[in-house]
């Protein structure tokens, strides 16, 4: 094992047996039930390595985002993109840049190429500090930038006029500029025109959220055209297999699936809102920061508590060991069911809360 490799902690994906799943952004909605399953017997050929399923995945993607299929890449998730377009960019002796908290897996990945990773902190309001982040830029010349916008954790969108000086600052130092859109469907004002114009600039989008397709893993990165032929490079060629591409494709080819399940989800994160401020109406020290993606991230001395006390009562919500979200939980909306119970969680805790307080 790489020396550095020691530092790095092992993610052991917990079991979801029995239990209220509200810690992973996902789509309540499990759209395979509206495909007909006819589709993978017909056009799947396990014997064959996957390329026209993909091409036609590809072409589906494209033609749901509305670019030109030339300007698409498909692969095993958002996550193998990140991996990618890390061992793309850098070099041992290169700096990444990052801001925190943002999505993790920007900066295991580019520590795990030996990389030096410059991690900016978000401002108190986790918005952007712009005037930071350039003199940084200009100071430590990244090889690349990564960002995710909306933010997973914060649900913070950012303003496009900032993302625009942060891609021109990029581009003058010689690095790409990766704005991570998994949650995009949720807020509007995707950079993918920016994209496809600019040759340092890339965007990467996923199926895992408000596509409903976490368990397909399929994620995909948008760029011109040179830059495509460039990662084409180092792409495995077969890394996305048939199933995921033949149902990806089959569900991408119905937009009104897609619109009907995205209002459903946009209702849900209406419902969510409403408990978390009922929620922290009843305790001072909660704060609900505004969120433009299906998750909420709450912060309240009482983090660990209420995790704990969520847990025991099978729901899962997301907590963070330290740093600046040590006493934040981020929570997912899920289905009227889901939220009924978190709702009835909450009440419950809240009412704990009180007989603690009196005695
Ligand atoms: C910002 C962000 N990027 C990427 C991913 C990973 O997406 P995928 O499931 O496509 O690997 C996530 C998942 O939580 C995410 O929040």
């Amino acid at each position: 094992m790489r020396a550095m490799i020691r530092e790095l902690t092992p993610y052991h994906v917990k079991n979801a047996e029995g239990y209220t799943l509200l810690d992973n952004n996902e789509n309540f909605l499990n759209l395979l039930q509206d495909i007909d399953l006819n589709v993978i017997k017909q056009n799947v050929a396990i014997n064959r390595y996957p390329s026209d399923n993909v091409d036609r995945l590809v072409a589906a993607y494209a033609a749901y985002v509305g670019l030109p299929a030339e300007n698409v890449l498909a692969a095993n998730g958002s996550d193998e993109w990140i991996a990618l377009i890390c061992q793309f960019a850098l070099d041992p002796t290169d700096t990444m840049m990052v801001v925190s908290p943002d999505f993790s897996m920007y900066e295991k990945n580019g520590r795990l190429l030996g990389a030096t990773v410059q991690s900016i902190a978000l401002n108190e309001d986790f918005s952007l500090p712009l005037q930071t982040m350039l003199q940084e830029i200009e100071q430590w010349r990244p090889k690349c930038l990564f960002l995710s916008n909306p933010c997973n954790p914060t649900g913070r969108r950012y303003e496009v006029s900032d993302l625009d000086t942060l891609a021109i600052a990029m581009a003058n130092v010689g690095g790409y500029f990766v704005v991570d859109e998994a949650y995009i469907e949720f807020a509007g004002g995707s950079y993918t025109e920016k994209a496809i114009r600019n040759e340092n600039v890339i965007v990467l989008r996923t199926a895992s959220k408000a596509l409903g397709m976490a368990g397909l893993r399929l994620g995909f990165l948008i760029a011109n055209r040179e830059l495509i032929n460039d990662i084409l490079r180092i792409k495995p060629p077969y890394n996305v297999n048939q199933m995921s591409a033949v149902i990806g494709a089959a569900i991408l080819s119905q937009p009104g699936l897609l619109r009907e399940s995205l209002k459903r989800q946009k209702r849900q994160i209406e419902q969510l809102k409403v408990i978390l401020e009922e929620f922290s109406s009843r305790h001072k020290k909660v704060q609900i920061y505004p969120s433009h993606t299906n998750f909420f991230l709450m912060e309240t001395p009482d983090a660990l508590d209420l995790y704990q006390f969520l847990n025991r009562h099978k729901i899962r919500v997301r907590a963070f060991g330290d740093g600046r979200l040590r006493h934040c939980l981020r929570i997912s909306a899920g289905s009227e069911t889901e939220l009924t119970a978190l709702k009835k969680s909450l009440e419950e805790w809240s009412l704990s809360a009180c007989d603690r307080q009196a005695n």
